[in-house]
């Protein structure tokens, strides 16, 4: 019962999505970018070279990396009149609408990279898109705290540079902590690409139409948005702070248990994942190593995620529905660390995940067999019928 959908040509009968760029094993919690394992890549690569990786395929050489690095390093800036734009909104609008507007707003900027069908235009847009989103997420988080907009800076690494352009005032100089630098970029890597995921599908869905690719990106901005998916970070870390204390533990399981209650425990479970997302084991270390060395070890809120890990395993609901973290259940506790509020995890998973949006966009406007139409559906509404007057109704 319900829409069961049929596919135009790109899906495989079974109705999946081909692509190269991302394979999951959710019955054995692997996921593979390009073929290489995520915590290989957590550990020895960075954001840059794992964005190199996706959109083109290999990994890249060291001449390769430093001309990719130089040309989004190069296109960080945004166009002075865009940050106009950003003072139309509400001073307490969520970063996320600030985000997915001004996304879309650079659709009426760059009009020299919107030719879908041109490969060279289509390249400028790769590279815009990755080097601005940065400066939009972090001009989003200074216009909703009411400080000034600062500029990104060449002389700073990725990672380093969005952390600049989120804390530094003008009123003092802010050193980047390295700490903080390696950690935000490791969050940059585990969130850049996850296969065809709710959002990354509406990208395809909106490419497929030859929409400018800037407005394409806004659209997986707004669906990243919702609690079920890129805002379960958010909604995970209020869940944490409301239960408080291990000692509330079990109420909060219950509750998650209880299928007349539609509250869910935020950071658990998965639509692919039926075991380990490796997401959040590396995660998990990260949030260990990062909290320790910013000495706050001891946070209650990491106490309560490890002890609510530990007892959600060890419950048959949770073991027999195969329920287990997800990447969003320790990043918030990292990102909180650093300074971030609840409101800023999901424009930083949108601005990681702009590069795996853009990788699959552009894998699918290379391959015209890969171009995804529009789905069909299974009609369940009444059959044909004739007009009724309202006063024979
Ligand atoms: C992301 O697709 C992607 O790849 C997404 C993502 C990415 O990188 O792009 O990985 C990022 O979105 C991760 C997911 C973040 N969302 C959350 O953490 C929100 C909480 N989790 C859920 O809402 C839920 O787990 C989903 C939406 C993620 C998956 O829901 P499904 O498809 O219903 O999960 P399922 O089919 O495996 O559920 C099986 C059962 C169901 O009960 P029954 O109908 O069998 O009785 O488990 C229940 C579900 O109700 N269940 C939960 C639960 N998740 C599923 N019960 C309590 N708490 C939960 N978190």
């Amino acid at each position: 019962e319900g829409g069961v959908f049929t596919f135009d040509p790109g899906y495989t009968s079974t109705g999946s999505c081909e692509s190269a760029i991302t394979y999951i094993d959710g019955d054995k919690g692997e996921l593979l970018y390009r073929g290489y394992p995520i915590e290989q890549l957590a550990d020895k690569s960075n954001f840059l070279e794992v964005a190199y990786l996706l959109l083109y395929g290999e990994l890249p050489t060291a001449a390769q990396l430093e001309d990719f690095v130089g040309r989004v390093t190069n296109h960080t800036m945004l166009h002075e009149q865009m940050s106009y734009f950003f003072r139309g909104f509400r001073r307490d609008a969520h970063p996320m609408a600030i985000v997915c507007g001004t996304m879309g707003a650079m659709a009426a900027f760059y009009h020299d990279s919107t030719d879908i069908n041109d490969a060279w235009q289509r390249e400028v847009a790769t590279i815009r898109m990755i080097a601005k989103m940065p400066t939009i997420v972090a001009w989003a988080y200074k216009y909703s705290v009411g400080q000034p907009f600062v500029y990104p800076r060449n002389s700073l690494d990725y990672a380093s540079n969005f952390l600049n352009m989120c804390f530094s005032v003008p009123t003092g100089e802010y050193v980047v902590n390295p700490i903080l630098s390696r950690a935000m970029d490791r969050i940059f890597t585990l969130h850049a690409d996850h296969e065809q995921n709710a959002s990354t599908s509406t990208v395809r869905l909106a490419s497929s139409s030859g929409a400018n690719p800037f407005a394409c990106i806004a659209a997986g901005v707004a669906c990243l948005w919702g609690p079920a998916h890129g805002g379960a970070n958010e909604a995970c870390l209020r869940m944490l702070r409301q239960i408080g204390t291990p000692d509330r533990i079990p109420e909060f399981i219950a509750k998650a248990k209880d299928k007349d209650d539609p509250f869910r425990l935020m950071g658990f479970g998965h639509r692919v994942y039926k075991n380990f997302d490796p997401r959040a084991k590396v995660m998990k270390q990260s949030a260990d190593e990062v909290l320790g060395l910013l000495g706050i070890e001891n946070n209650p809120t990491l106490q309560v995620a490890k002890e609510l890990e530990r007892i959600a395993l060890e419950d048959e609901y949770f073991v027999e529905k195969k329920l287990y973290p997800n990447v969003d259940f320790y990043s918030g506790i990292i990102l909180d660390a650093m300074g971030f509020p609840t409101s800023m995890f999901t424009p930083i998973f949108a601005l990681a995940r702009t590069v795996g949006w853009i990788s699959q966009w552009k894998e699918m406007l290379e391959d015209p067999h890969l171009k995804i139409g529009r789905p069909r559906q299974l009609y369940t509404g009444p059959t044909q019928r004739d007009y009724v007057e309202v006063e024979d109704r």
